[in-house]
């Protein structure tokens, strides 16, 4: 009768278990990346009472160099990686991790992205990168045995795709205002030694921040463009309807980048708030922008970026 009582009270305990599991989506004591869950969770308890996260939208933790990283919810799914938002474990903070299976062939390498971010945007060294303003800080760079992981600063906002799909129209001064602050960040790549080529502006590598500015996220392109000996012939082509045609030769230039941004402006153009017939004198004046800087031939368009950009700010004084 004991043995027969004991093992009921175990199985109701072990069921108890197993439905506590089902309903917070959690194991007891299962390690995650060598760590026990539970200890984990003792030191996030601390965090999340100074950062009032939510410990239930978490789903797992990686650990990486400099800490831990609690997942709170995937932001992101381009092509070949997941970004997602996480809470840095014991130090706290919330980090992007942008995350790629790796390759055996190493095409969609994540580690020339992290090294490019890196050079524009450190802060560790004595002068701070010539972007850190403009792009994510970088973070760090490590690898799982299947992954790659690189941590960037987290932005607050939405992209710019987020905010169209909403359903926001931006009115001709904010387009100008937009692709004024854009020419600024491609003036600022172009000006680097040797020139990075961004090759992959459209709307969701935009990010609007929540206190105002604007930012770009995803050097990928970038990063495979700089790394294009080494790739067998292999070029990355940016996104479909934005990139320039002489990119898909693998003949990209500064000019490409000036053809995206002709597309950015136009598609922010087409589904534009056209009520305030003040602004009609700027909307005429962007389209003309948007002629010449989407001209199929490179030698067509705007000398340089910096050409296109004072084009851009002598059109918002009418
Ligand atoms: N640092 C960041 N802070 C906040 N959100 C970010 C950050 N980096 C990326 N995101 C979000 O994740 C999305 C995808 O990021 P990203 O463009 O870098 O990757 P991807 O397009 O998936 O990758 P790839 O094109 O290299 O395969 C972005 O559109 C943006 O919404
Ligand atoms: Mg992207």
């Amino acid at each position: 009768m004991e043995q027969i009582g004991n093992q009921t009270g175990k199985q109701t305990e072990k069921e108890a278990e197993k439905k506590r599991e089902k309903r917070t989506g959690r194991q007891k004591g299962k390690k995650v990346d060598g760590m026990d869950r539970e200890i984990i969770q003792k030191r996030l308890g601390r965090y999340v009472k100074n950062a009032q996260m939510n410990v239930q939208t978490c789903s797992g933790v990686l650990c990486g160099g400099a800490r831990c990283y609690f997942f709170l919810h995937r932001i992101g799914r381009g092509g070949t990686a997941q970004v997602w938002k996480a809470a840095g474990i014991p130090r706290g903070g919330l980090w992007a991790l942008k995350i790629r299976n790796k390759t055996e062939d190493g095409l969609f390498c994540l580690q020339t992205e992290a090294e490019l971010l890196e050079e524009l945007t450190n802060t560790g060294k004595a002068a701070p990168g010539p972007l850190c303003g403009e792009f994510p800080r970088f973070q760090e760079y490590f690898q799982t045995r299947e992954r790659e992981v690189l941590v960037m600063e987290y932005l607050r906002g939405m992209t710019l795709g987020e905010s169209l799909r909403r359903g926001k129209r931006y009115s001709a001064a904010e387009i100008l205002e937009i692709a004024v602050s854009l020419c600024g960040i491609l003036e600022k790549l172009h000006g680097c030694t040797p020139p990075v080529l961004y090759l992959d502006l459209s709307p969701d590598n935009i990010i609007l921040e929540r206190g105002g500015g604007l930012r770009l996220t995803d050097l990928g392109t970038a990063a495979a463009w700089r790394q294009r000996d080494k790739r067998d012939g292999f070029v990355m082509t940016g996104t479909p309807g934005f990139a320039a045609p002489e990119q898909y030769q693998g003949a990209a230039s500064p000019a490409s980048d000036i053809y995206s941004l002709g597309m950015l402006l136009r598609v922010l153009n087409a589904f534009g708030d056209e009520t305030d017939e003040r602004l009609w004198g700027v909307r005429e004046k962007l389209q003309e922008v948007i002629r010449i800087s989407t001209q199929k031939d490179p030698a067509r368009r705007y000398p340089d970026i910096k050409a296109m950009k004072q084009v851009l700010e002598k059109s918002t004084c009418l």
